[in-house]
């Protein structure tokens, strides 16, 4: 099948690759003039494992190609899909901009009937908006056609995003009473579905809140456990032991029952906040939503004072790891973001290091931080090591060198990666979160 891509970011560009490595013919569109001439190279503008190889790979086949316009892809298209940014509007709405110049803009150069399929996270109703966007094209222009419009909420991980976009835990689509456009994402999905990978079909309204639902329940276990951390610090307990103790049961289970910072990243504090006020615009209370936001931002919080109230005057300062998580180099809402103004507001001297989201950090950062080529280079004599991201290369780190390495000997764990006691024997002092 052919399909056009519109947006060749996170989600469009793993979309655009895989669905070239499953067979079908994809043309990757972005306004993004330098992004489009580096996917045309081969080479990805994100750092996201095995991307590379695949785009590479498609390029090769004939079946993946770019172009910045619009226009000149459309006409032999079955399906499009807008995979653009929906980033935090006017209190806190998702700013739907992209989106609706996307719809038009495919309305306006269709010549075919075509399925438009938003893959994008947006509101309840927001399809329903850009049918009424076609139709309204399609009156001015004087043409028939048939444009349905689908919801297919995207659930990749940055990070994973190649293996969860080729073997999906479910693909969900959302079709309001359009038997062909069905018949056509079934088409397109089959290549993952023939192999046993479920897609479940829904009313285009529900597909578009699952996605809400989705993200906002993993936030809330992630939240739920964070609340806890301070009651097991005042105890005595450790919240790992909580954590193993709960997620042992079945109907928990252990995932996102990890104690740390709380989270960041393009897509659950935006959708959190996004899905709150959705629901207001409802009058539909979502207290439990309300609670993990609330909880996420103060245990950011509570971590940096704690970090800040501890640091010596003047104090040197290695920050390992920039990114909002592992194996990306995206930064958004990460909470390096937070802590580093910070600290250079209070005088520290921070050296940072991230194996992957430099490039994409400095303009985000103060410029007087120093940023160094590996975990060692940033904690030469500094008074503390503050991790903020589990990069995998951290979690083997030689702690005698590293002890040898600094001038002081405060380790702050924000993601809780090490065992305390294996600190300590390496002769420094370890704070971690929800546990001594
Ligand atoms: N990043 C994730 O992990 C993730 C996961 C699931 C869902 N989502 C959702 O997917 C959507 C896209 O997220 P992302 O992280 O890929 O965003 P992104 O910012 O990385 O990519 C968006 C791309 O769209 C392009 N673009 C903007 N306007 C355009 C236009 N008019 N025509 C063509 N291209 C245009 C931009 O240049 C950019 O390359 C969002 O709604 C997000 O919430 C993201």
């Amino acid at each position: 099948m052919k399909i056009a891509v519109i947006g060749t970011g996170y989600v469009g560009l793993v979309s655009a690759a895989c669905f070239a490595e499953l067979g079908h013919e994809v043309i990757g569109v972005d306004i993004d003039k330098a992004k489009i001439a580096k996917c045309k190279r081969g080479e990805s503008p994100i750092f996201e494992p095995g991307l590379e190889e695949l785009l590479q790979k498609g390029i090769r086949s004939g079946r993946l190609t770019f172009t910045t316009d619009l226009s000149e892809v459309l006409s032999e298209c079955s399906v499009v899909f807008s995979a653009v940014a929906t980033p935090p509007g006017e209190g806190h709405k998702a700013d739907l901009k992209a989106v609706f110049t996307v719809t038009e803009a495919v309305a306006q150069h269709a010549d075919h009937d075509l399925v438009f399929v938003n893959k994008s996270t947006v509101p309840v109703g927001t399809g329903k908006k850009c049918e009424e966007k076609i139709a309204a094209v399609l009156k001015k222009r004087g043409v028939e056609l048939k444009i349905p419009v689908v919801s297919n909420p995207e659930f990749l991980r940055e990070g994973m995003a190649v293996n969860d976009t080729l073997m999906p835990d479910r693909i969900v689509v959302g079709v309001n009473e359009d038997p062909w456009a069905r018949e056509l994402m079934e088409d397109l999905y089959r290549p993952i579905t023939r192999v046993g990978k479920p897609i479940v079909f829904m009313s285009r309204e529900s597909a578009e809140i699952v996605k809400y639902a989705s993200n906002a329940f993993l936030a809330t276990k992630i939240s739920f456990i964070n609340m806890l951390t301070e009651l097991t610090e005042k105890t005595g307990a450790n919240i790992r032991d909580v954590a193993l103790g709960m997620g042992l049961d079945d109907r928990i289970g252990p995932r996102f029952l990890h104690a740390g910072i709380g989270y960041g990243g393009s897509c659950f504090p935006k959708d959190v906040k996004a899905l709150m006020a959705t629901a207001k615009e409802y009058d539909v209370p979502m207290d439990i939503v309300e609670a993990t936001d609330r909880i996420n931002a103060a245990q950011r919080k509570r971590f940096f004072t704690q970090v800040l109230n501890a640091l010596p005057k003047k104090a040197i300062v290695a920050v390992w790891g920039l990114a909002f998580k592992p194996k990306t180099d995206d930064m958004r809402e990460a909470p390096s973001l937070d802590l580093i103004p910070a600290l250079v507001k209070a005088e520290h001297t921070v050296r940072v290091y991230d194996p992957a989201a430099v490039e994409t950090a400095k303009p985000l950062l103060p410029d007087d931080i120093e940023y160094c080529e590996s975990p060692f280079a940033a904690a030469e004599d500094a008074d503390a090591v503050i991790l903020l991201t589990e990069w995998d290369e951290f979690r083997g780190v030689d702690l005698k060198k590293l002890k040898e390495t600094m001038r002081g000997s405060d380790f702050f764990d924000g993601r809780n990666v090490y065992d305390p006691q294996e600190i300590r024997s390496a002769g420094l002092s370890y704070r971690g979160i929800g546990l001594k």
